[in-house]
């Protein structure tokens, strides 16, 4: 059964679908199979993707259309239930059914076995829609961007959450976005965030102008600039998210074969094998952590956040 994520925060403009984007197509290049839902009119998934849907949620929620035929395969593994204008039109049709708050959950019951993740994009106010998303999902995570009425306003985000879910522990992450660390407030923002939400933070999305390129030519970061920032915070968050949720990496059936490994080192019973010593920090020393996606090597620092990346095969998508 899918693990149900609804991204969301009651903000506009802070990276919601920009996150529902690069993870859900970061876990669909780690092999897993994702849906992601667009519950939000604007239907920038569909945009940032490059595809253009004939049928949309509208046609699943206030027609009854079967969701598996409004659904489309975006890349291998990465599948959409598009989102449009006429999504503005369904939410007062929504709002007068009895049981208007779980019109979503129904909806996507018959597909959600199909699934590893499914990853909800919503708009950034309180429509009967995102009240949907909320009630739907297993897990909320919610992306915010480093800067003062954000971090202000999570207080307000938990609260409706916990009202709508009954308890905050459902926001099972937040995503700190847009951060820049050469700008003292942003660091002391994402200190007092660490402080007031703990180990709920997870590694930020730095501020990366190829992130906001990217949807413009209907393109994800890893398809786009894999040697980008935004490709390796995304990726790392990828890699976070997969660990949270014990997601492993499998082979998809249109992956290249793995290269055979190298033959074993021929040793003679008197010498003794030489080891190699792991990768460290050049900054502070500490063993290095790896992760792969879209063909690269990505080796980083938990402790310093020191990151580098290396190709390491051409994977068509990257
Ligand atoms: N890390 C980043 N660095 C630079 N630009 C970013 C970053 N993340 C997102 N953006 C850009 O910021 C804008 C808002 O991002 P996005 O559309 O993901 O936010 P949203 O929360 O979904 O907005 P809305 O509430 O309108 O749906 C977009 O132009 C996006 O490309
Ligand atoms: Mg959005």
């Amino acid at each position: 059964m899918a693990r149900v994520v609804a991204v969301a925060n009651l903000k506009g403009g802070i990276g919601k679908t920009t996150t529902v984007v690069n993870v859900g197509a970061g876990l669909a290049l780690k092999g897993a199979r994702v849906l992601l839902v667009d519950t939000d009119a604007q239907g920038n998934l569909a945009m940032a993707l490059g595809v253009q849907p004939r049928r949309t949620l509208y046609d699943v929620l206030v027609d009854g259309a079967p969701v598996e035929r409004c659904i489309i395969e975006a890349r291998p593994g990465l599948d959409l239930l598009p989102a449009d204008a006429t999504l503005l039109g369904a939410q007062p049709i929504i709002a007068r059914r009895p049981d208007w708050s779980r019109v979503l959950a129904q909806a996507l019951q018959p597909v959600a076995r199909s699934y590893d993740f499914v990853l909800i994009d919503s708009a950034g106010s309180l429509t009967p829609l995102n009240v949907n998303a909320l009630v739907c999902a297993h897990d909320v995570i919610a992306p915010t961007t480093v800067e003062h009425f954000s971090v202000k306003s999570l207080e307000l985000l938990m609260a409706q959450i916990g009202r709508i879910k009954g308890g905050a522990g459902h926001v099972r992450m937040i995503i700190p976005t847009m951060y820049d660390p050469r700008v003292r407030q942003s660091s002391e923002l994402l200190a007092l965030l660490r402080a007031r939400y703990g180990d709920r933070v997870t590694p930020p999305v730095r501020v990366n102008v190829r992130l906001s390129e990217a949807p413009a030519l209907g393109k994800t970061i890893y398809e786009y600039d894999p040697r980008s920032r935004g490709a390796i915070d995304y990726a790392m968050l990828v890699e976070y998210i997969s660990q949270a949720f014990g997601f492993t990496a499998r082979p998809r059936p249109s992956d290249p074969p793995e290269p055979a490994p190298a033959p074993a080192p021929v040793t003679t019973p008197h010498r003794p094998v030489s080891t190699v010593a792991p990768e460290t920090c050049p900054h502070c020393g500490r063993t290095l952590q790896h992760t792969s996606l879209a063909g690269y090597r990505i080796s980083y620092c938990a402790q310093c956040r020191f990151k580098k990346q290396e190709l390491v095969r051409d994977r068509g998508q990257g």
